[in-house]
């Protein structure tokens, strides 16, 4: 009992491990271009690529518990982005890939797990939620922690606003230069330049002009999901 005690302490330590993970953000603050908060939180720095003039605020968390899906870079944060203060970027055994002159805001969680990717000049307002996964529930008789999980990714265009307290599920792909209102849950692609609200999101109109082009009915700007 207290030697089973002694590892948990010993195991989630491990990755808890505040110390640590203030000379993580040490060292990639070290040989990064970038600015990173003595006050983030960073795991496995050797796995985080920052451009120059990106910033990583106090109380953002960087690559927690992304460790056992090997050494390769899986957080990629491109030039003059800023990620703001209790935002949390968890690759997992996917990855992340943010492109130039985004900003991450306060409390927003990005998931990576079957592929994250967010266009240049794209904004992310507070408290967003990404989440690439979904567990398989098909069998209602066997507990849905064994049945395994899905990941198709999720992929935001370029110039993108993500209104506060949004929800992206798996799968989904929004264009380039759309708008989502705040609270709303996106479950369909948004074709680009669409502005779409609610729960489930819908179009309202497009930012081009002419009739709403109706949620997810039109092909995404680029192409299909990958680990580019
Ligand atoms: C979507 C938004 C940008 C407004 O766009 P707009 O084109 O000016 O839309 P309107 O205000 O004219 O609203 C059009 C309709 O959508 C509804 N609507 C607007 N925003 C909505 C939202 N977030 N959720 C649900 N419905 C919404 C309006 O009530 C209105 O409905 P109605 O036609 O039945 O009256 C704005 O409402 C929004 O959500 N902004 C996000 C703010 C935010 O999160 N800021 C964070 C700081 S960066």
């Amino acid at each position: 009992m207290i030697l089973k005690k002694l590892y948990h302490q010993w195991y989630f330590h491990r990755s808890l491990d505040h110390p640590a993970s203030r000379i993580a953000s040490l060292h990639l603050a070290w040989r990064s271009d970038a600015y990173v908060s003595p006050r983030a939180s960073v795991y496995y720095p050797g796995r985080v690529v920052l451009g120059r003039g990106a910033e990583i605020h106090d109380y953002a968390m960087l690559n927690y518990r992304s460790g056992p899906g090997g050494a390769a870079p899986n957080l990629f944060i491109g030039e003059n982005t800023k990620i703001m203060p209790h935002a949390k970027l968890v690759p997992q055994q996917g990855w992340i890939r943010i492109g130039r002159n985004c900003s991450i805001q306060y409390g927003c969680l990005l998931y990576g797990v079957g592929g994250l990717e967010i266009g240049d000049d794209s904004r992310i307002a507070a408290y967003t939620i990404m989440t690439p996964m979904n567990h398989v529930f098909a069998d209602p008789r066997a507990p849905i922690r064994t049945q395994g999980e899905t990941a198709e990714g999720i992929r935001i265009g370029r110039d993108v606003w993500i209104g506060a307290g949004v929800r992206i599920v798996d799968g989904v792909i929004i264009g380039d230069g759309c708008v989502v209102g705040a609270g709303s849950v996106v479950t369909k692609s948004l074709p680009p330049f669409s502005v779409a609200v609610g729960v489930p999101a819908r179009v309202l109109y497009s930012r081009e002009g002419g009739p709403p082009t109706g949620t997810g009915a039109a092909a995404p700007a680029t192409g299909p999901l990958d680990a580019r």
